[in-house]
């Protein structure tokens, strides 16, 4: 009996704590978009995460960040994936980056 009360203390708070009223239902359709949500508006609005333009490895970044940094649940495997292809399909950088860097759009080379 002990393990399960431990386990459900454990259990994400995302549940009862939502910082606005935002639902998963304004975030571009596609798979993980649920998922995606709820592991993000545990702590803060969606908002936050929408005004970022990553990619791939720099949302990996940004994720572990949110672990080291604010104490999200590491979270791996399939369901890591699945939030990391959500956020690179419907949040890419917006300039096309090519080498990484800004390009700056009116350069004429
Ligand atoms: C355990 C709490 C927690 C969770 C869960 C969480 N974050 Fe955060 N995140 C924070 C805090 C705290 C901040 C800083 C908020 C602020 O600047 O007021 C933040 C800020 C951010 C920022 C803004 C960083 C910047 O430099 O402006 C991004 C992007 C972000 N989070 C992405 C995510 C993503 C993506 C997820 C879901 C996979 C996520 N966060 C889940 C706590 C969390």
């Amino acid at each position: 009996m002990g393990l399960l009360a431990i386990g459900l203390s454990l259990a994400p708070a995302g549940a009862q704590f939502r910082p606005s009223d935002e639902t998963p239902d304004e975030l571009p359709a596609g798979p993980g978009r649920e998922e995606t949500f709820y592991a993000c508006t545990a702590c803060h609005n969606f908002k936050l995460v929408a005004a970022q333009g990553l990619t791939r490895p720099q949302w990996d970044d940004s994720l572990a960040w949110m672990t080291k940094r604010h104490n999200m649940p590491d979270i791996q495997g399939q369901e890591r994936e699945l939030i990391l292809d959500y956020l690179t399909t419907h949040y890419p950088p917006r300039a096309p980056a090519r080498g990484g860097g800004w390009r700056n759009p009116f350069a004429t080379d």
